[in-house]
């Protein structure tokens, strides 16, 4: 049976949240949000500092258009400017409608909602909820989608594919979590929001689990290009032993870095901004001191100081209080006493889904959508400011819903074939089959290792193309990795094997883009080529799938509003 609905959203966290609130408000529309986890699980739920908006309550001289420099500036000016120009215009208006919608933002002593400072931000533009806003935001987007009759939830369903023809997508196909079954839903527009893939970094990483680029690895599949992958965020305070973040809002409260001397050694490399520096150069600071031998601890596990001391238990309790509580669960250190070890941990894929306009977020596939992390629009380039996430999500989630109300009105469903259906039962019956030698664990572990250390913060061409071979044969040694539970009820060893072979397609899309950028910008740092290099590389590159073989072409970046400096 086929289920059938107007819009059918994968991905439960702010983006495609956002998006099912905007199309539920035509009562006429059917909408299904399909989530892999329960929705209040989303990642969303782990942004900890903020949202940006120019609201100006922290300093009136802030407006939209700082914002929008800032960004483009802190992008290296690979962001194509009118849709961050757009975004940062409508952000006010989404933290007022979040506001209203009963989001707790942290407030000032006259009622206004606050705002503190970010790393690159001219002035204090982050609103709040203490150090937990995305989970509170992510709850609120939950429980009003769930007041809305025509939106459905099917919670832990696993994304296998997407149906369609020589028209487009109609339809997606699903594997329930819960009891192994494949189920098809069809629909005249399909939306991706599910999320980042810096789980390709497998021990160091601030991302769930299950952020696994399910959605980006899906629409490679379907000859959708995927942009900008080359461009990843190492976030400079995760703990050190685990990768676990540790929010930039304990730099923006005032938090400093120190090294084994006891210097405060962003002096070294932006002494203006210091703390608050971007985070793709203070992440490299820190590797610096730590490569440099002013770090603490021995490899793998080196680390600096992240002293919070200064601020006073009242301000850490009121201001960072999940902070706190990570450090001391996972650490064992109490920041009101003592400093946190930390080192720089994958955080955040500025690179996805290619979509060709920001105002319709229209992949080149016809019917098929992308919003949120999982989407490259781009408003980014090469490095995101901390709380331009979130903004991105509630932004782009609302103008998609806007746009999708219109959009699917005059569409009518395509019926989806017995052959169509059948395609992923049969995969999945293919899987279950499977014989071989190999481990998911070990294979995943080595993917793991080779994306941190050939493919992270510092890059060259020999470890680049070492990485891209590597994990060209980790992919084909996928297909030998055999499942050892056979169950159907909650099967985590058959996701965890899907997700797997996600992570390595996508691996190798990252190291080929990797591999052909030769300049430095933003979080992308190449030993060999340490200058940014506007003559050959202001350029998006956009990888896809001809004949079964990666391929790089790349795309123009709009510089129209604020130009290249
Ligand atoms: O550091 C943080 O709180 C993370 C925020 C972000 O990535 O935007």
């Amino acid at each position: 049976m086929v289920r059938e609905y107007d819009v059918v959203i994968v991905g439960g966290g702010g983006a495609g949240l956002m998006t099912a609130l905007e199309c539920s408000k035509d009562s006429s529309l059917k909408i299904a949000v399909v989530s892999k986890v329960y929705p209040t699980r989303s990642h969303t739920g782990a942004a900890q500092g903020g949202v940006n908006a120019s609201l100006g309550v922290a300093d009136s001289r802030d407006n939209p258009q700082i914002h929008a420099y800032d960004t483009i500036r802190g992008s290296d000016f690979l962001a194509d400017q009118s849709a961050v120009f757009y975004m940062t215009e409508r952000a006010p208006e989404l933290i007022y409608e979040l506001d209203r919608l009963g989001v707790p933002f942290s407030r000032t002593e006259d009622g206004r909602i606050a705002q503190r400072p970010f790393g690159g931000a001219t002035y204090p533009r982050t609103v709040f909820s203490a150090d937990k806003t995305g989970h509170v935001i992510l709850h609120t987007l939950f429980e009003q989608c769930l007041g809305r009759e025509n939106v459905e939830f099917f919670n832990e369903f696993f994304l296998l594919d997407l149906i369609r023809d020589e028209e487009g997508v109609k339809g997606v196909s699903l594997l329930s979590i819960k009891d192994g079954e494949v189920i098809t839903l069809g629909a005249k527009a399909v939306v991706l929001a599910t999320g980042g893939f810096a789980r390709i970094y497998w021990f160091r990483s601030t991302n769930a689990i299950g952020n696994t680029g399910d959605g980006q690895a899906v629409a490679l599949r379907n000859g959708v290009p995927l942009k900008d992958m080359e461009f990843i965020q190492f976030h400079p305070t995760g703990l050190a032993k685990t990768g676990i973040l540790l929010s930039e809002a304990s730099r923006g409260e005032g938090g400093y870095l120190i090294n084994r001397l006891g210097e405060r050694f962003m002096k070294r490399y932006d002494p203006k901004r210091m703390e608050l520096s971007t985070r793709d150069l203070v992440s490299r600071a820190i590797e610096t001191e730590i490569r440099e031998g002013r770090g603490f601890g021995k490899e793998p596990y080196s680390y600096v100081l992240l002293d919070l001391r200064h601020l006073g238990e009242k301000k850490i309790e009121e201001r960072l209080p999940q902070v706190r509580k990570l450090a001391i669960d996972f650490e064992g250190k109490d920041p009101v006493k003592e400093p946190i070890p930390i080192r720089p941990t994958a955080h955040y894929c500025m690179g996805g889904i290619h979509v060709k306009d920001y105002k319709t977020l229209e992949t080149p596939l016809k019917g098929l959508f992308a919003v949120g992390e999982c989407a490259c629009i781009s408003v980014h380039g090469a490095n995101r400011l901390g709380g331009n996430s979130l903004i991105e999500l509630f932004v782009f989630g609302k103008t998609l819903g806007e746009y999708l109300r219109k959009y699917v009105k005059d569409l009518k469903l395509r019926p989806i074939t017995y052959g169509e259906r059948r395609k992923s039962e049969e995969f999945i019956e293919k899987i279950f089959k499977r014989e071989g030698k190999e481990k998911l664990s070990q294979v995943r572990a080595e993917m793991g290792r080779i994306n941190w250390e050939k493919v992270g913060i510092f890059r060259e061409e020999g470890g680049l193309k070492e990485a891209y071979e590597k994990l060209t044969e980790l992919l084909q040694r996928w297909e030998k990795i055999p499942l050892v539970d056979k169950g159907k009820v909650f099967n985590t060893n058959l996701i965890e094997l899907l997700e797997l072979r996600n992570m390595l397609e996508l691996s190798r899309v990252v190291a080929l883009s990797a591999l052909n950028r030769k300049e430095s910008r933003g979080g992308h740092r190449r030993e060999d080529y340490p200058k940014r290099d506007d003559e050959n590389f202001l350029k998006h590159s956009l990888v896809y799938y001809e004949n079964g073989e990666l391929k790089l072409k790349y795309l123009e970046v709009d510089t129209t509003k604020v130009g290249v400096k």
